[in-house]
């Protein structure tokens, strides 16, 4: 496959190094003005091509363009940029950015908006996708081959889902994160040495994550087996179960991040 990363920061240097680890035949191209830094991350790409600009590229294609710059980079990308990239098909990652607005900017039709999470950078993304149903399908086989090389992946059924993608898992190692903070403080707030604190809720997380990830029962059915009658997971799940707890909690997390995604997309 014939890629070209524009933007190689964060996500797309995590994507791009995924896409270097699992993918035979790869032909990577990046465009990035920080060219040491872009090295830097895809320190392994021995073959691949670092560029600070597209003056060399023009009428070059290639099989895929990962659009991995923020969105206020996007909009003030060069007519050379948008002479290469508007020749192909593109992965958009940017938050906020609908495909109307890359089809106005670019031109080209075949656009597939993606939304990984930060955990690419561990190799253990969600990324979730939508295209329209005219997009040929071998671009959204290499979208999903692409995006597959950095965890997990799964298609949407319209753009609008991406706003609620994006407040569960978009914005959701952020609730994990501060969920591990608070459960670290309850934690030393009984008497635990920092240190055991700290590593007692990260091994938690990390063994509990696992078990979901490789236990076929659902995230409920893990929840009774470990709960039994008037012990001490109760007690505590009594606290956070109570109605007005954590379940409305999520709730109202998830709506209000829906509800601001929404907002970005608008400007
Ligand atoms: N971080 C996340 O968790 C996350 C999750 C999902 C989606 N996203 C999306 O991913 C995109 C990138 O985020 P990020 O955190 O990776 O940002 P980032 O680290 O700032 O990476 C963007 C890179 O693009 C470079 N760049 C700027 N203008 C360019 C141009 N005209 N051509 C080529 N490269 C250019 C930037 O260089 P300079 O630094 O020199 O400007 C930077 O290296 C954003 O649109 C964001 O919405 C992020």
């Amino acid at each position: 496959m014939k890629l070209l990363f524009v933007g190689c920061g964060n996500m797309g240097g995590a994507i791009a190094a995924g896409a270097l680890r699992a993918l035979q035949n790869l032909e990577l191209t990046v465009v990035d003005p920080n060219v040491v830094r872009a090295r830097a991350l895809l320190e392994e790409a021995e073959n691949a091509r670092f560029l600070a600009d597209f003056s060399s590229l023009q009428g070059e294609a290639f099989d895929l363009t990962v659009l991995s710059v923020k969105p206020q980079q996007f909009t003030s990308l060069s007519s050379e940029a948008v002479a290469v990239v508007g020749s192909g098909a593109v992965a958009s990652i940017m938050a906020g950015v609908t495909i109307d607005m890359i089809e106005k900017t670019l031109g080209t039709k075949q656009i597939v908006r993606t939304m990984p999470n930060l955990p690419a950078l561990v190799g253990e993304a969600m990324t979730v996708a939508y295209s329209e149903e005219s997009i040929p399908e071998e671009v959204r086989g290499g979208v999903e081959v692409l995006f597959k090389s950095i965890g997990e992946f799964t298609w949407l059924e319209s753009e609008e889902q991406i706003n609620a993608a994006t407040a569960v898992a978009g914005s959701g190692p952020g609730y994990i994160f501060a969920f591990a903070h608070h459960m670290t403080e309850a934690a030393k707030a009984t008497g635990l040495q920092p240190d055991v604190a700290d590593l007692l809720v990260r091994q938690t997380f990390l063994g509990a994550a696992k078990m979901l990830k490789e236990d076929e029962r659902s995230a409920l059915s893990l929840k009774k087996a470990v709960t039994s009658k008037a012990g001490t997971t109760e007690a505590g799940l009594r606290v956070f179960e109570n109605p007005t707890a954590l379940p409305e909690i999520c709730h109202q997390a998830v709506e209000a991040a829906r509800v601001r995604a929404i907002e970005l997309a608008e400007g």
